[in-house]
């Protein structure tokens, strides 16, 4: 089977996530095309795959306001029409396994339909906040440490011809719809970013910038229009010295390195969201058929 996968990935998360499929995709000796959506949407001169020589096509991104960041809206609006129908499935990735995350493919998902294509699966994996906080290291371990695990799952049932969807959320189009001004406000916001005096002028910003949004003028740095708030410019800034408008206070600076730490760390997060993050933990385990140990 030849499968292409299309992603957006602001830090990272998602680009893991994807990888992973490729990897467990080519081991079962499936053909596997991977595309950074944005390459595809704005890279000049960047060569378009076949679309309608694959078999399947998958969609990649990480939940932004309980919505598909709006980069991966255009894209997939952009596919060519495909004349026989074609199976496609989504991969996202968020900060939190809530439910009302859910609603972030209903978009995709109908624009999809309209394009051709069939979503029969839908995977989703929690994988570390990069705005509001900063997940330990021993959370960020763990996420990744249950994606994988459950990756090779996940690829095996859709192989297998077997649908998955996420669970139905009442209401959830209208409030996908309402949750989407995320994409004006990022805009608006992304134009309030500022660069501080610990900027050591690397430009590494101007270069990962996914629509090319930071320039520079006259020596100074210039934010446009085009923010995603997808946080790669800030995230990985080394010095941080990127000032993210009015969510300065939810900035995650620095990536994860994803490894075991050595001692558990202060969790300053240790309530968030803890019933949600247990039950999540739990369905990942009793998946891989991990024996929980009685804490
Ligand atoms: C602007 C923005 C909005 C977000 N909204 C949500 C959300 O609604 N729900 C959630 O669980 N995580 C949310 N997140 C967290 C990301 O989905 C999560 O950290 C994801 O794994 C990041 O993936 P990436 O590294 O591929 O960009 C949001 C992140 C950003 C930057």
């Amino acid at each position: 089977m030849k499968v292409l996968i299309c992603y957006f990935s602001g830090t990272g998360n998602t680009r893991r996530v994807v990888n992973k499929y490729a990897e467990v995709l080519k081991q079962r000796n499936h053909e596997i095309e991977v595309h950074r959506i944005e390459d595809l949407l704005y890279k000049e001169g960047y060569e378009k795959p076949d679309y309608s020589s694959c078999d399947m096509l998958g969609i990649g991104y990480p939940v932004h306001a309980f919505n598909a960041p709006s980069i991966v809206i255009d894209f997939v609006r952009s596919l060519p029409k495909q004349t026989e129908k074609k199976r496609a499935f989504i991969l996202n990735t968020s900060g939190e396994p809530l439910k009302l995350n859910n609603i972030s493919s209903l978009k995709t998902r109908s624009i999809l339909k309209k394009r051709g294509y069939d979503v029969t699966n839908e995977y989703h994996y929690c994988m570390p906040y990069n705005i509001i906080f900063r997940h330990t290291d021993e959370m960020a371990y763990k996420m990744w440490n249950y994606a994988e695990g459950i990756i090779p799952l996940d690829c095996a049932q859709m192989l297998n011809g077997e649908k998955h969807k996420l669970g139905y959320v009442f209401m959830g189009r209208p409030m996908a719809w309402l949750f989407r001004i995320e994409h004006w406000g990022g805009r608006f916001n992304g134009k309030r970013y500022k660069v501080n005096d610990k900027c050591i002028n690397c430009q590494m910003c101007v270069k990962i910038c996914p629509t090319n949004n930071i320039k520079i003028e006259d020596g100074k740095f210039k934010f446009g229009k085009n923010c995603l708030m997808c946080m790669r410019c800030a995230h990985l800034c080394s010095q941080n010295a990127i000032k993210i408008g009015m969510f300065e206070k939810w900035k995650v600076n620095g990536p994860y390195h994803f490894q075991k730490p050595t001692k558990e760390e202060e969790n300053k997060h240790k309530r968030y969201c803890k019933k949600a993050y247990k039950r999540y933990f739990a369905e990942c385990e009793s998946r891989l058929g991990i024996l929980k140990e009685e804490k």
